[in-house]
């Protein structure tokens, strides 16, 4: 939609050797004072998502949040040999990355990420702001053969740097995603870049959780989502959200499986306004549990998901029924937002069977969280040899029964299909439902 958002990280100058400045003998070590602003803090933010290799909440002399990034990448490099033969180098493992030199940016620097990796490698990205648009300006590799250990053999020695122009341009107040692999190719050097999150000039000290997704997320989440944490784009979101898939979940006790659940689910999120809807994707999705007399438990988590929990509970010593849903999940501006009810009422069924609704149900477990269900069926207790026992259908599914009847019986079968369908009601219970 906006303008210069180009997918690739277009390739362009050779790598060139840069004698000048490195982080190995020194230059730039520590965060460039930045006048009028004091010193820089560098944090990593609390709960933070370990699955994120790289992660950067970068504040002001005011303590604020300025600068917001977590992202994945590696690198390959080829390099030439004394021998003439040519190795190659991968770095994936960033884990003891440091940022010295990131800074907020002022009126004379606009604000940038320094990654250092070892000694060897640095890594920087910078931004500039516009009117109501910022730019992810360019980023630069550095690598340094002196380091024989890393480059054995190498040929050439010294620092080699390459620049990549990325001008994607982003609105204010928005924070930029892009889940799927972003690739930069050149003679000696591959950059991969992926699950990447990043707002610059972040406004009031608050990240957004507002995404401006890449192209490639775009096509990916209307036609095949790639990543299990793909998120919709509020912005982006049709209404018509494709539905979940179907998860079976079960949990296990020493007696063998206690809790059975299969059912699709549709996560949603209303915060500051801006609704996230997220379906659960079963494959990526882990689920454990306990079952005790008058209460069971199904906790789901995944990459974004830090806990969901179902507690259903026994009522009248005859029923079961979802009493509590306790939630946790990481955002995208790397804030975790929970929410739980304890009081909830859905899911009622006798005891010895198990609850079931095909159709779209919503279980609302406040004004700012709401799960929807496709093709559920519940059975939280007196599981017997791991299959379910008869289903108690929801109301919701009989009427796909009755619209088509009533449609054709037309007016003056109405009566009668009533009568029916009073009759059918009051039998409620249904045998033989073994499989969806
Ligand atoms: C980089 O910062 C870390 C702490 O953030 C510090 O321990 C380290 O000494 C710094 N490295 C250099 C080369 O300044
Ligand atoms: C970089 O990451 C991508 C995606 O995870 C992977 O396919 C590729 O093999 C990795 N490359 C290196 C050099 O680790
Ligand atoms: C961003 O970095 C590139 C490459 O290092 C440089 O040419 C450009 O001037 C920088 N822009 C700003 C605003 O610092
Ligand atoms: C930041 O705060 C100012 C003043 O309180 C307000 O006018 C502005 O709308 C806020 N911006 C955002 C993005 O919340
Ligand atoms: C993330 O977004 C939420 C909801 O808009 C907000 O409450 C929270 O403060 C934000 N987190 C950060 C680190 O700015
Ligand atoms: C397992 O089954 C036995 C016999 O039905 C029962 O007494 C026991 O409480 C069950 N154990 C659990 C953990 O449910
Ligand atoms: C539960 O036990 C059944 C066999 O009783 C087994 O097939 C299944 O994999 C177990 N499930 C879990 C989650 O451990
Ligand atoms: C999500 O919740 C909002 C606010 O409750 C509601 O307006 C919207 O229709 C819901 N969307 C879906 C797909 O459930
Ligand atoms: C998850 O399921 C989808 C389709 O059902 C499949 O394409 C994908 O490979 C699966 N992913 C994993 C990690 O199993
Ligand atoms: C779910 O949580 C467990 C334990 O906290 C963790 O080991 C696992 O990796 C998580 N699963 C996913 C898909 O994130
Ligand atoms: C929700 O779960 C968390 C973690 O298990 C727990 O600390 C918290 O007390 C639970 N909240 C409610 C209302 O049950
Ligand atoms: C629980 O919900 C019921 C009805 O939905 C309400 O009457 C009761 O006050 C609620 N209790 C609490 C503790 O919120």
């Amino acid at each position: 939609m906006l303008l210069g958002q180009e997918l690739l990280l277009a390739p362009i100058a050779s790598a060139d050797p840069m004698p000048t400045c490195s982080r190995h003998q020194g230059c730039h070590l520590h965060p460039l004072p930045v006048p009028g602003a004091g010193p820089n803090h560098l944090a990593s933010s609390a709960g933070a998502i370990s699955s994120y290799a790289l992660e950067l909440n970068l504040k002001n002399s005011k303590n604020a949040t300025c600068l917001y990034a977590k992202w994945r990448m590696n690198f390959t490099i080829d390099y030439e040999t004394t021998s003439k033969s040519n190795k190659t180098v991968t770095i994936s493992d960033l884990g003891n990355a440091t940022y010295n030199g990131s800074i907020c940016g002022d009126d004379q620097n606009g604000p940038k990420i320094e990654v250092q990796f070892g000694s060897v490698f640095s890594w920087t990205v910078n931004f500039t702001k516009e009117k109501s648009t910022y730019l992810i300006e360019s980023i630069s590799f550095s690598y340094d053969t002196n380091d024989s250990t890393t480059f054995p053999d190498a040929k050439k020695k010294g620092i080699f740097t390459v620049h990549e122009p990325v001008a994607f341009r982003i609105p204010l107040n928005d924070i930029f995603r892009c889940n799927s692999m972003l690739t930069a190719e050149k003679k000696d050097v591959i950059q991969h870049y992926w699950d990447v999150h990043v707002q610059a000039f972040v406004q009031n000290g608050t990240v957004s959780t507002k995404e401006f997704l890449c192209d490639k997320d775009k096509t990916s989440t209307t036609v095949v989502p790639v990543t299990p944490t793909t998120l919709p784009s509020p912005t982006t979101t049709p209404a018509q959200k494709e539905k979940p898939e179907i998860g079976s979940y079960s949990v296990n006790n020493t007696n063998g499986t206690c809790l059975l659940a299969t059912m699709g689910l549709q996560l949603n999120m209303t915060q500051d306004k801006v609704v996230t809807v997220i379906n659960i994707k079963p494959n990526t999705t882990d689920f454990t549990g306990s079952c005790h007399s008058q209460t069971a438990l199904l906790r789901l988590n995944s990459s974004n998901i830090k806990y969901l929990d179902f507690v259903f509970a026994v009522k009248n010593e005859n029923r079961f029924y979802l009493k509590e849903v306790n939630v946790s999940m990481y955002l995208v501006n790397g804030s975790v937002f929970s929410i739980a009810n304890n009081n909830l009422s859905y899911w009622d069924a006798p005891l010895g069977s198990s609850y079931m609704c095909n159709k779209e149900q919503t279980v609302s477990v406040s004004g700012a969280f709401q799960i929807n269900t496709f093709y559920l069926r519940v059975q939280p207790f007196n599981v017997i040899e791991g299959k379910y026992s008869t289903a108690q259908e929801c109301s919701l599914d009989d009427d796909t029964i009755l619209i088509p009847i009533i449609v054709g019986a037309g007016l003056s079968g109405l009566i009668i299909v009533i009568v029916i369908a009073y009759l059918i009601g009051r039998r409620k219970s249904y045998a033989g439902y073994q499989t969806l």
